[in-house]
């Protein structure tokens, strides 16, 4: 409402009754009229828009169901209170008037106290409604300020443990962010394609993006001796370091049991589970094939394989960009899904830039 004298656009085509309620109301309101439905139209959209609006049903032209129906249809002006006035008291007509969004009617002849009355009342309810609904955004920004804090600290948290397991092997910790990164990078190029679309939808990339870098959290189950061999491992070792999908997953399966599962814990388990099964069958630990591999193992086996070829390891050099663009273009069909390859192929500027970007200082 205003803060000066709240504002009553009168709208009636007859002087008459114009004049009549400009007198009884000019004292406590500032009132503007119109004489016709267009005009109350124009006025009530106007850059200062009235508090409450007393219409007349039967006008020339269009008549006051049609003008409220417009002004009802129009979301800068439909909160606006309408009250009709009117010489009909069917109760058909009045149905009409409430379903068209009035608030009330006013019959002629008026009784000028009830009409002071009912439009006092009016402003007052819409004055209440209005706050309650300035409290409501409130508090719904309140609360989506308060989830957002949320789960930033569940991700710094995920993050923080991610992180403490891949020290163990890598100082900087940089390969989480890359892979994620590179991860979102395939997806959001991958929403629209026919083989993708029903899964890559926002919510599920934002997903794909947290949950990466969970990938390798399972190597906390693998001894020292092995995960940081600068050599190369033998079969018994070998059978060791392949098991840490197992370890990630069951840690994971462990929280579910405890805590009950979410979007989130299901998308971290395939892409623990599943980053290194190969399309073609050979990877492990289970040997999925093709399709059988989620999506999201299939995303992540692309972007872990990039960062390893451009890494120095304690087991090998790094490859530049191009061997590694290479080696993973003569992977393609036995160990990458061949479109989300092909997409890595035509992407790959944007992976040599976030390697750029997150490179590890001591490369
Ligand atoms: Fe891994």
């Amino acid at each position: 409402m205003n803060p000066s004298k709240p504002k009553i656009l009168i709208v009636d085509d007859e002087k008459f009754y114009l004049d009549v309620l400009v007198d009884l109301l000019k004292e406590d309101y500032k009132t503007v009229i119109a004489k016709d439905g267009e005009q109350a139209l124009r006025r009530a959209a106007s850059d200062a828009p009235p508090d409450l609006i007393l219409l007349d049903i039967l006008m020339e032209g269009m008549d006051g169901y049609e003008v409220c129906r417009r002004l009802k249809a129009n979301p800068a002006v439909q909160n606006i209170p309408v009250i009709f006035l009117t010489v009909k008291s069917e109760v058909a007509d009045e149905l009409r008037g409430f379903e068209l969004g009035a608030v009330d009617y006013i019959s002629k002849p008026m009784s000028p106290p009830i009409v002071r009355a009912r439009i006092s009342t009016h402003l007052a309810l819409n004055e209440a409604r209005q706050v309650l609904a300035d409290q409501n955004q409130l508090l719904e920004r309140k609360v989506r300020e308060r989830t957002e804090e949320l789960d930033r600290t569940k991700y710094a948290a995920i993050f923080c443990m991610a992180s403490l397991v891949e020290a163990r092997d890598n100082e900087t910790g940089k390969h989480l962010l890359r892979t994620q990164n590179y991860v979102r990078v395939l997806a959001e190029a991958l929403k629209n394609h026919p083989r993708f679309r029903h899964y890559l939808d926002e919510h599920t990339i934002e997903l794909l993006y947290k949950t990466a870098p969970l990938h390798d959290i399972g190597k906390v189950g693998v001894p020292d001796r092995i995960l940081l061999k600068p050599g190369k491992l033998d079969s018994e070792e070998w059978v060791l370091m392949k098991k840490h999908p197992d370890h990630g997953y069951e840690a994971l399966l462990r929280a579910e049991q405890e805590m009950g599962t979410t979007d989130f814990l299901q998308v971290a388990k395939e892409i623990i589970y599943t980053h290194h099964e190969k399309w073609d069958g050979s990877g492990y630990p289970r040997g999925l094939k093709g399709d059988e591999i989620p999506i999201a193992g299939r995303l992540m086996a692309v972007a872990d394989v990039y960062d390893a070829l451009i890494c120095r390891r304690v087991y090998k050099s790094s490859f530049t960009h191009e061997v590694a663009v290479e080696m993973i273009r003569q992977a393609v069909g036995y160990h990458f899904d061949p479109d989300i390859a092909k997409v890595f192929l035509e992407r790959q500027e944007e992976f040599k830039q976030i390697a750029s970007l997150y490179a590890d200082t001591q490369n």
